[in-house]
């Protein structure tokens, strides 16, 4: 702080939460099944967990319960300690009665008990130079979580590897959980990492605003080099050219047009009144850490293939990467037929009881330490088939798949093998890279905010399976802007959530999505430390949605200018917009102000 010209001191700012908005609410069915045992269905992420509290609830041992779980109908974080509640009591109304029992929820419920995301109030003070050049940042975070601990403290390490995309010199947070009245807050996709990204954007929204200085060049400036990386994040950087940030931000830069389209959004308004635009170009860093996770790959006397992972299906494409690197493992055996195995594999449910220490499935990186599981056991296999195969193939001279597979069963080789990913240090902790470009337009009558535009350029390493991926990126998208843009999860003062229903959540359409979408997958290539040289997908895309927020605010920011215009110096408002999120039609239309046509006659008039 000592070493800057400017301060920014106690500003400060709120976040609201967001429902998780799965198509499928809480549910379970318990049965008894006859042997002392409680067969459990859950739609859950952690079946591991549920399998323990029931056991306890229960007061059996952990072998008399069996916990499955097929696949989820959206998870978003919302059905892990949530999820193991509503299994439990299933559980002890079936053990209790002796019979099948079935619970559902009926959205209502789901959305009051549910959770949701962490409210925030932050207050930050700033230093920097005249330049733009940031020296330090001072927060003061707290954290609403609820009534319950449940899995808030995971919230401040989030925090941090999102926020800590920008060099802020000196970086001094005071991160505090808040025990409140509300129901305990679960971990929502991208927890904690999407408020941090957010913050970081208002610090240097701010610095921009108060100097009027280029925001563009501001984020610039700040951006890390290698080095300063490496002071943030230490064990998490790799090498300099794994920092892919620098490329990322200026292919983007050509890629949208950003420096051509940002003059076309000045003239846009200058020659409007009733309409603004905004265009902001937003960088994301965001670290991610490898969980050991459980494979379980069986080969049938037919040929086909059984696979079980610790990993839960729940619409990120887990199932259909675990396919292909079963296919691509098992594949290396090279005998006739296996280029088409993919056909052959199917991913069954997850078993608490046939495969152990499953844990749960978050954190973006359980797709593909599922698959490094699966790639284990593969090898594992392979090791056993080649020897038998070299032999086959010394009196025949082409070997089918199904032959190969046959031998085996009769040359008694164990077609079955497990195995438990357990990542490394060096393995453990990477960072994703990717910057968005959004450029928006406001209607300054109804304060409504239409995207017209949104590129993204996303660093997935190799990716397992673009067109997934692909689909992560805009789905999260879209989920991060009905953050910043669109979900209200009010409660009332005794902290009951009142917005409850689909009549009154609004969640994006397909007329809020970007009305041009582009997204660039940007291939980084081999690395030896990653999963088939793969990135995490699930959640860092969702951060990227603050550029429509910091892009709204510009739009806003034009309305202001040109309100100040009509009002006249004595009566001119503060062009410093703080934009909360979400910024709702109301919110918008408010900032650009709610008396602005009367303001625009009485102008014209006195004018005349
Ligand atoms: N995509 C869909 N369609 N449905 C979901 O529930 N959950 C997200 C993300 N993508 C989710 C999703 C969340 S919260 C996480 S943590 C990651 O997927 C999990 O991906 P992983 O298997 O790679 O860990």
């Amino acid at each position: 702080m000592a070493e800057a010209d400017h301060r920014i001191l106690n500003s400060q700012i709120k976040l609201g939460s967001q429902y998780y908005f799965y198509m499928e609410t809480q549910t379970a069915i318990a049965v008894p099944d006859g042997d002392n045992c409680m067969e459990v269905y859950s739609s859950i992420q952690c079946p591991e967990f549920a399998h323990d509290t029931i056991a306890r609830c229960l007061g059996v041992p952990a072998h008399n319960v069996r916990v499955k779980t097929r696949r989820l109908g959206g998870g978003f974080g919302g059905k892990a300690v949530k999820s193991i509640a509503v299994a439990s009591a299933c559980a002890v109304a079936a053990y209790k009665l002796n019979r099948p029992v079935r619970i559902y929820m009926d959205r209502k419920t789901d959305m009051i008990m549910s959770g949701g995301r962490h409210p925030m109030k932050i207050t930050y003070n700033v230093g920097f130079k005249s330049t733009g050049k940031i020296t330090a940042l001072k927060l003061d975070i707290l954290i609403d979580s609820g009534m319950f601990v449940d899995v808030s403290p995971i919230l401040s390490d989030h925090m941090l590897g999102s926020l800590k995309k920008y060099d802020w010199g000196a970086l001094s947070f005071d991160i505090k959980l808040c025990k409140t009245n509300l129901p305990s807050r679960a971990a929502m996709r991208a927890p904690g990492d999407v408020q941090a990204s957010y913050i970081a954007e208002v610090v240097i929204e701010h610095i921009a605003s108060t100097f009027s200085m280029d925001v563009d060049s501001i984020r610039n400036i700040n951006l890390h080099t290698h080095n300063s990386l490496n002071l943030f994040f230490a064990s998490a950087v790799g090498e300099p050219l794994e920092y892919t940030l620098p490329s990322i931000w200026d292919k983007l830069a050509s890629t949208s047009s950003f420096y051509h389209r940002t003059k076309m959004v000045k003239e846009f308004n200058r020659c409007h009144k009733w309409k603004k635009r905004g265009i902001s170009r937003v960088p994301i860093v965001h670290e991610v850490k490898m969980r050991s996770t459980p494979g379980k790959v069986s080969i049938l006397r037919d040929g086909s293939i059984v696979v079980e992972v610790g990993g839960i299906e729940m619409g990120q494409g887990l199932w259909t990467k675990v396919k292909q690197m079963t296919a691509y493992g098992l594949g290396l055996v090279k005998c006739g037929g296996t280029q088409d195995l993919l056909e052959k594999v199917r991913v069954i449910e997850a078993d608490t009881l046939s495969v152990i220490q499953g844990g749960m499935t978050a954190g973006s990186t359980t797709s593909v330490s599922s698959c490094e599981a699966v790639r284990l056991c593969c090898k594992v296999l392979v090791e056993r088939l080649v020897p038998l195969k070299q032999r086959l193939m010394e009196q025949i001279r082409s070997l089918e798949w199904e032959t190969l597979i046959l031998e085996a069963y009769r040359n008694s080789v164990n077609l079955s093998a497990s195995s438990l990913y357990v990542p490394n240090f060096s393995t453990m902790h990477y960072l994703n890279y990717a910057a968005a470009v959004s450029e928006v337009e406001v209607n300054l009558i109804t304060g409504e905010t239409t995207i017209l535009q949104t590129d993204i350029i996303y660093d997935y390493g190799e990716s397992l399976n673009p067109a997934v991926d692909l689909g992560q990126i805009e789905g999260a998208y879209v989920q991060g802007i009905g953050f910043f843009m669109l979900e209200e999860y009010n409660t009332n003062s005794d902290g009951l959530v009142i917005i409850n229903n689909t009549w009154t959540y609004k969640i994006p359409t397909v007329d809020t999505i970007p009305k041009q979408f582009n997204v660039e997958i940007f291939n980084s290539g081999n690395h030896k430390n990653r999963v088939l040289s793969s990135k995490a997908s699930g959640e860092p895309p969702l951060t990227l949605a603050v550029s429509v927020h910091c892009t709204t605010r510009a739009a806003i920011t034009e309305a202001r200018r040109q309100l100040v215009s009509w009002s006249g110096p004595n009566e001119a408002s503060s062009t410093l917009v703080q934009l909360e999120a979400p910024a709702t039609m109301p919110v918008v239309k408010e900032l650009c102000g709610l008396d602005s046509v009367q303001k625009f006659l009485q102008w014209t008039i006195a004018k005349n």
